[in-house]
């Protein structure tokens, strides 16, 4: 049982994430989609709100686990008996803050390989933030994100402005 892990912070899931997945799961058994808890950023959505959201976003794929983790992300891999720690590169300005990623991660723990997956062209510019911007300024998201996370963008731009 080949077991990857696909970490982020992913506030919220985007159309980019799920091509990325599905790269995952054509090449592993099993693939973890997990948010890791201790990140430095300031979510918008919490994290039960958004581990739902990808509960939903990945409902189609039978082989995919969705979790969150504490701590170290190589120790995450041990206790997952996972092989592999997937990532997406979208663009060159990735790659440096990636490299240093995986190489700091394979030191830590040489069992696990980083394995670097390019999304479609049509989503190397998104990212989460520039969706939750979009979103905030009344912008239409629908090719950006799936419907769970656009309804639920909707939703919370409307509470933040009560
Ligand atoms: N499509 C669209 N957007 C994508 C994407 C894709 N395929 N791949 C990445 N992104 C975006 C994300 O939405 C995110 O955008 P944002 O910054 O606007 O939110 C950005 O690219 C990168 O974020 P993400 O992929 O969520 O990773 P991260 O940098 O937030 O998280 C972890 C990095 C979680 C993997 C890393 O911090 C970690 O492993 N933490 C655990 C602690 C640890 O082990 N630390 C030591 C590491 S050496």
């Amino acid at each position: 049982m080949k077991i990857a892990i696909y970490p982020g912070t992913f506030d919220p899931i985007t159309n980019g994430h799920l091509d990325i997945l599905e790269r995952a799961v054509n090449l592993f058994d099993r693939v973890i989609i997990t948010i890791a808890r201790n990140s430095s950023k300031r979510p918008l959505f919490t994290e039960e709100e958004r581990l739902e959201l990808m509960r939903e976003a990945v409902k189609a794929f039978p082989q995919v686990e969705v979790d969150a983790f504490d701590g170290l992300l190589v120790d995450y891999c041990r206790k997952k008996k996972a092989i592999a720690v997937v990532r997406g590169l979208r663009a060159i300005s990735d790659f440096e803050y990636e490299l240093q990623m995986a190489l700091m991660n394979r030191k830590l723990n040489p069992h696990v390989q980083t394995v670097f997956l390019m999304p479609n062209e049509r989503y190397t510019y998104l990212n989460s933030t520039i969706v939750r911007e979009i979103a905030r300024l009344g912008g239409d998201v629908t090719d950006f994100v799936p419907p769970v996370v656009k309804k639920a963008l909707t939703k919370k731009v409307k509470s933040l402005k009560k």
